[in-house]
């Protein structure tokens, strides 16, 4: 027997023997967490089981899914396949269902924090590989947006810097960084007593823009092995306020334009662009400041290579004195710490 689709109805596994196996090569699937699949939502892409070593259908594109406990009982399904050409199919549905996911119990933290990962980073890839010509658009600030809702959702929960932690990149790109900085910027707000919901997203969304002035400086400057000259240094400088350019089109609150503008200036004044010192930098802009530099550190760059999490942070204590505010630094150390990060 097998589903005919349509909305609402509900799905059976199609008989071993009945089923249309489409391969039996096991390079042609990827496995996935059952927990993935929603009931009553639909994709588009076949959803196969495994059954010994073939693969069975067991919903086709288009269909609701309803997966039936007593069923999945008696089969034992611990996985589901998809074909690898409706990868980007699974994709799509992962980022449109990813939201519920993310506050969904059942699926382990692990697995919800792959699924963060996976999603928000090949999202901030694409929108830092296009450049920008035109600024930000309407689509890319809504998808930021709720990448920064998703993640503030998400670090809400117990475990999950720990699990996150396992997946950040530690090899520098401007896309991974910007999300790693963000989710310790979020980590780190979280901890810090008085700051209310708004601005934790504010801040997120500067934490995950604070390099998109980045875009507009060459990839020779970006990519250089070595240290830069004084102009190519002049002009890296810049990238602060270019991202002000960058996002002038979008309703940009007060909040994350400080967290931007604000991210390279030191608690003794000696930063930039506004050399501006202690207090009169926005606490959200220091906790930024903070963890831009520990992820910097912590990753591999073309000019130097990663360093462990207890390295970075003596660098930051010691090399970097005066740079930092230390309350907010301590913060940093407990809220990696209590992730056993470091
Ligand atoms: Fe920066
Ligand atoms: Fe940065």
């Amino acid at each position: 027997m097998s589903g005919e689709g349509g909305a609402g109805r509900v799905m059976t596994v199609h008989q071993p023997g009945a089923a249309p196996k489409v391969s039996q090569r096991g390079e042609d699937y990827f496995p996935i967490h059952p927990r993935t699949i929603l009931p009553g939502t639909a994709g588009q892409f076949d959803l196969y089981l495994k059954r010994v070593d073939w693969f069975v259908l067991y919903a086709k594109k288009g269909e609701t899914f309803s997966v039936e406990p007593k069923l999945k009982e008696l089969l034992d399904v611990s996985e589901f396949y998809i074909r690898v050409d409706q990868r980007f199919d699974y994709e799509t549905y992962l980022a449109k269902n990813l939201g519920n996911m993310l506050l969904n119990n059942q699926i382990p933290m692990e697995e919800r924090s792959k699924l963060f990962y996976q999603i928000s980073s090949g999202m901030l890839k694409q929108s830092f590989a296009s450049k920008l010509p035109r600024g930000l658009d309407e689509k890319t600030y809504q998808a930021m947006q709720t990448l920064v809702k998703r993640g503030i959702a998400l670090l809400s929960k117990e475990e999950s810097l720990r699990s996150l932690s396992e997946f950040l990149s530690h090899k520098y790109h401007t896309y991974s960084h910007s999300l790693n900085v963000m989710v310790l910027t979020i980590s780190v707000l979280q901890s810090v007593q008085g700051i209310d919901q708004t601005t934790l997203f504010e801040a997120g969304l500067g934490a995950a823009l604070h390099d998109i002035g980045k875009t507009q400086i060459p990839d020779a400057v970006i990519n250089k092995g070595g240290p830069l000259n004084q102009a190519e240094w002049e002009m890296m400088k810049t990238h602060p306020v270019r991202a002000l350019g960058i996002c002038a089109s979008m309703p940009i609150s007060h909040v994350a334009t400080n967290a931007i503008l604000f991210h390279h200036e030191r608690f003794d004044g000696g930063g930039y662009p506004g050399g501006i010192s202690g207090e009169g930098i926005p606490v959200y802009a220091r906790v930024l400041a903070l963890c831009d530099v520990y992820d910097a550190l912590t990753s591999e760059r073309p000019y130097a290579k990663a360093l462990p999490p207890y390295k970075a942070l003596t660098i930051m204590q010691e090399d970097m004195k005066g740079a930092f505010d230390p309350v907010l630094y301590k913060r940093l150390v407990y809220v990696l710490g209590n992730a056993r990060i470091v």
